[in-house]
């Protein structure tokens, strides 16, 4: 029988790369108020980074500097606040682009992913959408890459999850054909750490004329993204999960795609001239932002970036691998723990389930050790039925981790072992 084909991974992509210098993780702690608190009277071991990144002080300084200095609507004044707010703004639209390899008017402003993919169902899709029309997507997807397909219409075409919980890629392939208007993949899943080959993807689909949207809300903080090089037609990330505010995200999509899709939301700022009888459209990317936005959430993000590139993501990748591995070894020993994703290179990400207790049961007794997980499905109920499990107990790694992190969630399993067997 044929072995599936097996997903090479982005984490180790780069050949013969120069080792980053090691992070200074007490500095780095240093700089995120929130994580010198206690929690249940226990130090707080934050481990749900893949639900929400906690935010640095450049960040909350950056937010606090608009508000009390800058803040005005933008696109609209011409006094000087309002020339200020409009250049944050636009800035941030710059750090953007250039974080992400793109130009500036690639960049379309969001609420984050979520909303990022629904704008691509309603403007991209749904226009071009046969009865009959597949949206390719993988057995891993959160609910956010698989139901705005259903609501545009779309035939949702899910290719299968290896048993370690890399895609079956070679499947995956088999179903490229005429009828799929889109393929959407995960970059990273947030339940398994999957890394998906999204470059090899991008190609094998180009090659059958067929766009590929990747969700990178689980990507951009953890691993150097260039959507030129990986060649994607559309990307979106969410700013909170890449320790900037909540809220705000952006969609990337290539400049024709673009300019040959229909507004999204009607109102402000998105338009050129307006009569009662017929509108016009600024240019793109204002076409698709709509009303007064979030111009502190830009601006947050920004500085959210900024600082992640002054950090380095090499080095943070580095990092977070060292965490995830010892984290592995750490929690693989308890008896009766039973690891949901292990595949290779996978992101820094562990689910698990144990055979004595529900994942619910696991979460609280750690909430009362100090540890912060998620447990559940995590809105990906398709990986649950996959594997067979109510939900998982989840643990994900951010850049301010450290060993007392891992010390602490072992602690905190073993306790489980005592009080649930
Ligand atoms: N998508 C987020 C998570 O995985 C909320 O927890």
């Amino acid at each position: 029988m044929n072995q599936p084909e097996r997903v090479p991974t982005t984490l180790t992509r780069v050949p013969n790369r120069t080792v980053p210098p090691p992070l200074d993780v007490v500095a780095i702690r240093a700089q995120f108020p929130i994580l010198a608190q206690l929690s249940r009277g226990k130090r707080l071991a934050y481990l749900d980074n893949s639900a929400t990144t906690q935010k640095p002080e450049a960040v909350i300084q950056a937010l606090d500097h608009y508000y009390r200095h800058d803040n005005a609507n933008v696109h609209r004044g011409l006094y000087e606040l309002a020339e200020r707010a409009t250049g944050a703004y636009e800035r941030a639209r710059e750090v953007i682009a250039r974080f992400l390899g793109a130009q500036h008017d690639e960049i379309v402003y969001t609420r984050g992913t979520t909303e990022a993919i629904n704008l691509v169902a309603r403007c991209y899709v749904q226009p071009r959408l046969e009865p009959g029309d597949e949206v390719l997507v993988t057995g891993m997807e959160h609910h956010s890459n698989i139901v705005p397909w259903q609501l545009v219409g779309a035939k949702v075409v899910a290719a299968p999850v290896l048993d370690d919980g890399a895609l079956d890629l070679a499947a995956w392939k088999k179903l490229l054909n005429p009828r799929v208007k889109l393929a959407a993949v995960v970059q990273v899943s947030n339940t398994l750490g999957t890394v998906n080959p999204v470059a090899e993807m991008v190609r094998a689909a180009h090659a059958r004329g067929i766009p590929v949207f990747v969700d990178g809300a689980q990507a951009v903080a953890h691993m150097a993204v260039d959507v030129k090089a990986m060649g994607a037609d559309f990307y979106a990330f969410s700013a909170h999960k890449v320790y900037g505010p909540t809220g705000f995200g952006a969609l990337y999509a290539k400049r024709e795609l673009l300019e040959a899709m229909p507004p999204w939301h009607g109102g402000g700022d998105m338009i050129r001239t307006v009569t009662f009888e017929h509108s016009t459209w600024n240019d793109v990317p204002y076409k698709f932002e709509a009303g007064t936005p979030d111009i502190a959430g830009a601006v947050g993000t920004a500085a959210a970036l900024e600082w992640l590139e002054a950090v380095g993501l090499d080095a943070v990748h580095a990092h977070e691998t060292a965490l995830l591995d010892e984290a592995t070894r750490r929690v693989a020993k308890i008896p009766g723990l039973r690891i949901i994703g292990t595949a290779p290179g996978k992101a820094a990400i562990i689910s698990f389930v144990m055979d004595s207790a529900h994942p619910q049961d696991v979460g609280d007794v750690l909430n009362m050790e100090g540890v912060a997980v998620r447990t559940g499905h995590h809105c990906t109920m398709p990986v649950m039925a996959r594997f067979c499990i109510p939900g998982t107990v989840r643990a994900s790694f951010g850049v301010y981790n450290d060993a007392a992190d891992i010390d602490q969630l072992e602690h905190a399993l073993q306790t489980v072992k005592r009080l649930l067997g």
